[in-house]
């Protein structure tokens, strides 16, 4: 065990030292956080880690986790069920509090009333377990829906009100646009790989649809219903070689691949999170500027919309050495001035109320106003009900859904396996 946790901090820690640090180097501690590094989440980790290392002449070290939310997973519970003191300080899923809880400090009597109720409370209450906040919010994710307004407009088409709609106009602006020679373009990508990206896609698809949430909120599997056999049979049916709205790499596809895609022109729509705005409107970015994010589809006309909730947040390690610094950087990272020039820089969407209303945020995020409902009535995944057999139940769902997507099984016959084997994981509903 301790071999493998050497060889996985050598192959991803990245020395980061602290700003400040060296005119306090004797005294110094160093805390270890996990950062994300989808797109610039590492580069604004490492500005935020070096103002605190200013102002307090701690160090900080950054470990570059994997960029799968569920790799990032595997590597965590490596490191917490060994006990492992090398990280301090856990950038954590919005669906690991239940997972993880038993290896993370009880943050609560370092939190005042007025602390709580400064974040966006579904954003508070999804990092409790057991009534105890294990983790403290950082950002609140909800997917969205990016399209480029230029071309919609080019060829007179509204916004998409249903995903039906969506493949229809994906299919009408690529015909007309690859007869003129603009060859490479897709209609719609999305994260498409058999990983935690594609439960919270393929959710949204069901949701919107009618299908429910794969297991409801008292525990039982609802996903083998005709509703989400038509969604997810709709998505699939888009995949294909040229002239197909989707192209078969999406297979493989996670945030930063349909980023990748989408940011270079080369495709009309895509699902994606937030953090995808500051870069698509980046200098460099050649769709600056021609972009539009909205809500996404609905499965039927004037139907419900569904946005996956996402986010993450920061928990300490009960096996950390520097307790009281690890819970000072976490609340310095997590506190307004932090999260409002994450907001700014990096369109990740506050969980503090009041940079909602906050005009510099609104300036660099003018999607805000119209969005903030959408993301504060985001789907929750079944994380709650699953318990920590979530990241199990996930496992099942996508591989399922990406069978579909890949043409091997029918979405009817795939629910209907994925229905028997839950059955199992679940033991007959009772998870
Ligand atoms: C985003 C979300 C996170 C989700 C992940 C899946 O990072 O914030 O909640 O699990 O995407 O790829």
């Amino acid at each position: 065990m301790r071999q493998l946790r050497n060889f996985l901090l050598a192959g991803v820690l990245g020395l980061v030292a602290g700003v400040g640090a060296s005119a306090h180097a004797d005294a110094a501690k160093k805390i270890t956080v996990s950062c994300g590094s989808n797109g610039i989440e590492r580069d604004l980790c490492i500005e935020g880690t070096n103002e605190w290392s200013k102002k307090t002449g701690q160090r900080v070290e950054i470990l570059s986790t994997p960029n799968d939310s569920n790799e990032r997973l595997g590597l965590y519970q490596q490191l917490l069920s060994a006990g492992s003191a090398d990280v301090d300080l856990y950038q954590i899923d919005v669906v690991w509090p239940g997972i993880l809880a038993s290896h993370l400090l009880d943050l609560t009597p370092h939190l005042s009333e007025k602390e709580i109720s400064e974040h966006v409370a579904g954003a508070l209450n999804s990092n409790k377990a057991d009534g105890k906040v294990v983790a403290l919010p950082w950002f609140m994710d909800g997917g969205v829906l990016y399209y480029r307004a230029d071309l919609l407009k080019k060829y007179g088409q509204k916004v998409p009100q249903t995903w039906e709609e969506m493949g229809k106009v994906a299919k009408l602006i690529l015909e007309k646009e690859h007869a003129a020679g603009n060859a490479e373009l897709w209609g719609f990508v999305y994260q498409g790989r058999a990983y935690e990206g594609l439960t919270c896609n393929a959710l949204e698809w069901v949701a919107s649809t009618g299908g429910g949430t794969i297991v409801d909120d008292k525990g039982a599997v609802t996903i083998n219903n005709p509703q989400a056999a038509k969604a997810i049979g709709l998505v699939a049916s888009w995949v294909g070689k040229k002239g197909s709205i989707t192209p078969e790499g999406v297979l493989s596809y996670s945030e930063e691949e349909a980023r990748g895609i989408f940011q270079s022109g080369k495709s009309i729509f895509m699902r994606n999170w937030p953090y995808a705005w500051a870069l698509l409107n980046s200098k460099d970015s050649a769709v600056k500027g021609k972009v539009v994010m909205t809500s996404l589809p609905s499965g039927t006309a004037g139907g419900p919309r569904a946005a996956t909730l996402g986010g993450w947040s920061l928990g300490v390690s009960k096996y950390t050495k520097n307790p009281k610094e690890a819970v000072d950087l976490a609340k310095f990272l997590t506190g307004f001035e932090q999260q409002k020039m994450r907001a700014i820089k990096g369109s990740f969407n506050p969980t503090r109320v009041a940079l909602y209303s906050d005009a510099e945020v609104l300036k660099a995020n003018p999607h805000l106003k119209e969005l903030k409902q959408v993301f504060l009535s985001a789907v929750p995944r079944p994380a709650g009900p699953t318990k920590t057999k979530y990241n199990r139940l996930s496992a099942e769902f996508w591989n399922s859904v990406h069978a579909v997507l890949s043409q091997a099984e029918t979405a009817e016959s795939s629910l209907k396996k994925l229905e028997a084997r839950l059955a199992k994981t679940s033991n007959g509903g009772k998870w």
